[in-house]
């Protein structure tokens, strides 16, 4: 969570992360809701014949998170339209990675969720997609439980190429702050000297930053990507 690039509120991206909170919660398979066919407006994933959507999702996640806003995933009858895939991006992602759902399902586009513990900072040519990004993090299950994918770097805007930054920790909410204390022998590799340098002790919250293309947060990122990897104790990784 690089403090780069200013931010503004998304309530979609803020309910999307809040939504798949809720759907780890409820069940890690999200039986309860299978598949995308429930949903009878959301274009349906494989059933509707969209090449676009990758496979068909077997834990139901885009149901739940990208569905209806008023929280009832269920109610496949309610006749809203919303624009899923192409607004907040919940498809899955990154299908040849080793994870529980193959891919990702739990992510948002244009927004950064990160926070700033134990930061590894990657760049390219090391990382050269969002799916290296993500595969980077799952390299590091004893360490990264996060990933952004965008430009936080200058270096990053003239060269063309997002970097990637690994984390513990989430972006804190608006009114909750953490006071690191970085002299603690308690800590393991959270790499005070990165959260010194970057002023970043306390931990402020806020909303959830927006990823620009440029450095004056003019343009905004849609293609950035930034997410969980939340590796689960039967071993499994959900993403
Ligand atoms: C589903 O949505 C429709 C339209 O909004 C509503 O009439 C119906 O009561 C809802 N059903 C449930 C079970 O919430
Ligand atoms: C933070 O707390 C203050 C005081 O209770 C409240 O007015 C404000 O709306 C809160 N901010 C957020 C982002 O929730």
């Amino acid at each position: 969570m690089r403090f780069l690039f200013v931010s503004v509120v998304s309530l979609l991206a803020l309910g999307t992360l809040s939504n798949a909170l809720n759907i780890r919660d409820g069940s890690d398979q999200g039986v309860e809701n299978s598949g995308s066919t429930q949903t009878g407006d959301d274009g349906g994933g494989a059933a509707n014949g969209d090449s676009s959507r990758d496979m068909t999702n077997d834990n139901g996640i885009e149901d739940n998170v990208q569905g209806n806003h008023n929280g009832d995933p269920q109610n496949g009858s309610n006749g809203h339209s919303h624009n899923d895939d192409d607004d907040s991006g919940i498809k899955r992602i990154c299908p040849h990675l080793a994870t529980q759902d193959k891919g990702c399902v739990r992510y948002t586009r244009g927004f950064d969720v990160t926070g700033v513990v134990s930061e590894v900072d990657l760049t390219f040519p090391e990382v050269a997609s969002k799916c290296d990004c993500i595969q980077a993090c799952l390299d590091r299950p004893g360490t990264c439980a996060n990933y952004v994918w965008k430009f936080s770097t200058a270096d990053a805007v003239e060269s063309g190429h997002r970097t990637c930054t690994l984390y513990s920790d989430f972006n804190l909410p608006g009114n909750v702050s953490i006071q690191f204390d970085l002299g603690s022998a308690n800590n393991k590799n959270i790499n005070a000297a990165g959260i010194t340098s970057k002023e970043a002790n306390p931990d402020d919250g806020g909303p959830v930053p927006q990823a620009f293309k440029d450095l004056d947060s003019l343009v905004p990122d849609h293609d950035a990507v930034s997410g969980p990897v939340w590796v689960l104790a039967n071993g499994k990784v959900q993403c």
